[in-house]
């Protein structure tokens, strides 16, 4: 569900007709539905509602500022992977203690970012991490809060090799009989209170079954603990809930909760905390990339049509060979879409290579996609470009990074403002001496 919709031919973004819209702003841009946003979080929180969840948004898969603050005005947590996205989650006025940190490679300076303000706590992902936060803490004199990433073995079955993450062989976390020593090592510690167990294993995770197996372990790995005399207070089941980059691809959340709820209501019941982290399913279909057509061109066998956005602001297409719906913003009456599938059974089509102005092979949003006929001058739109786009964008060959643009109901605001040329050679003129006794 989204409020994306072609309304006489031309695609809207709630009220906001996308056409004027870049002429006023210019293209390309990314454009957020806050409808959209929001209502996702509502159902979420709303399929989950008897486990009274701490629902932390990844912060990762997008994290403009004027976004997160709508989530965190509805009381969302945030999950956050660094110094910097912890600085974000802070200025959106998330609590701190509705914060969790994750990542495998916490320096020191941000690890005391993250003590001096108080987060909820630190998903730790190995021994050595572990002993480095406490060593920390304690020459402080401060006292932090942890949970332990398990890996429960479990196969996600994701898209992509590169997002599956909850198997043995996963940089990320402990094995499940690695967790026990663990706990059993450092659950008794003053400075960092082992307390709280995380997963998350993979993304995005279309059925609901690797979810089960994986709770189940933990829940095993709870009751062991606790016959050990080691209580764990909250259980955290990570982010990787699906978005529909077609129609009808994920199931509802409704669906998801129906088996994850019965499995950690014991739990819950007995005091226990629930916490989720949920990204692309809240962001992904609450954002389009508007891009314009620049050029048509053949070469060979195929029509190529080049744009002006590509790899540098959607790398998604050539890093995981995903699939994203592209349609024109403004097509014939006879072409406008009722669904976003790759066989839309239309006549007429016609089939493009749509690429980027970037020096790469791999500069491509779509290959061999069947589309209206283009002409130069015609604006796409890229769906489902709310998640991993402009986070994972780049300034390659020195392009600015687009405009970011909110749309709630008929008005549109700029939420990032286009980056411009000084913006890219600004660091550089402010070139610095390094002092030769550092040398
Ligand atoms: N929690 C942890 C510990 C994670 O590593 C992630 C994502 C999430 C939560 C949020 O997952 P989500 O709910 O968004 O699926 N760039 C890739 C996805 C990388 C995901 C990394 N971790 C892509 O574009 O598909």
């Amino acid at each position: 569900m989204d409020h994306f919709a072609y309304r006489d031919n031309i695609l809207h973004a709630e009220g906001v007709n996308i056409e004027h819209l870049a002429e006023a702003v210019g293209t390309p841009l990314y454009v957020y539905s806050a409808a959209t946003f929001v209502e996702h979080f509502e159902r979420l929180r709303s399929a989950f509602a008897s486990l009274s969840p701490t629902i932390c948004y990844a912060v990762k898969s997008c994290d403009n500022l004027h976004l997160l603050r709508l989530l965190a005005d509805r009381g969302a947590g945030m999950d956050v992977v660094s110094g910097g996205e912890l600085v974000r989650a802070r200025e959106a006025g998330c609590p701190m203690d509705r914060v969790v940190y994750a990542g495998v490679g916490k320096t020191n300076a941000e690890i005391e970012l993250a003590l001096d303000e108080g987060i909820g706590y630190f998903n730790i992902e190995s021994e050595a991490e572990f002993e480095n936060i406490s060593r920390i803490a304690a020459a402080r004199g401060q006292v932090g809060r942890a949970a332990l990433r398990i890996n429960p073995d479990v196969d996600p079955k994701t898209a992509h090799a590169k997002t599956t993450t909850g198997k043995k062989e996963s940089k990320f976390g402990v094995d499940i009989d690695r967790a026990r020593r663990f706990f059993e090592t450092y659950g008794r510690d003053k400075h960092l209170k082992l307390c709280a167990l995380h997963l998350h294993i993979g993304s995005p995770v279309y059925e609901v079954e690797p979810y089960v197996h994986a709770i189940e372990r933990a829940l095993g790995l709870i009751a062991d603990l606790r016959d050990a005399g080691l209580r764990v207070e909250a259980i955290d089941i990570g982010g990787g809930f699906g978005a529909d980059y077609q129609t009808d691809q994920t199931p509802a959340y409704v669906e998801y909760a129906s088996k994850i709820v019965p499995l950690l209501e014991p739990f819950v019941g007995e005091g226990g905390r629930v916490l989720l982290e949920p990204g692309r399913t809240l962001s992904a279909n609450s954002g389009i990339l508007v891009t314009r057509v620049q050029y048509i061109k053949t070469g060979g066998s195929r029509t190529f049509a080049i744009i002006d956005s590509g790899m540098h602001h959607l790398i998604r297409p050539t890093l995981y060979e995903s699939w994203h719906f592209i349609w024109p913003v403004s097509p014939e009456a006879h072409h406008v879409p009722e669904q976003r599938v790759p066989e839309m059974g239309m006549d007429g089509l016609e089939t493009y290579d749509v690429v980027g102005p970037i020096c790469e092979t791999g500069d491509y949003l779509a290959l061999g996609r069947a589309l209206p006929p283009l002409k130069r001058g015609d604006l796409l739109a890229v769906f489902s470009a709310g998640a991993y786009a402009k986070v994972m964008s780049s300034n390659y060959n020195s392009m600015p990074r687009p405009v970011e643009v909110m749309v709630d109901g008929d008005r549109a605001t700029i939420i990032r403002r286009r980056e411009t040329f000084d913006d890219l050679l600004g660091p550089e003129r402010e070139a610095i001496a390094v002092e030769a006794s550092l040398l």
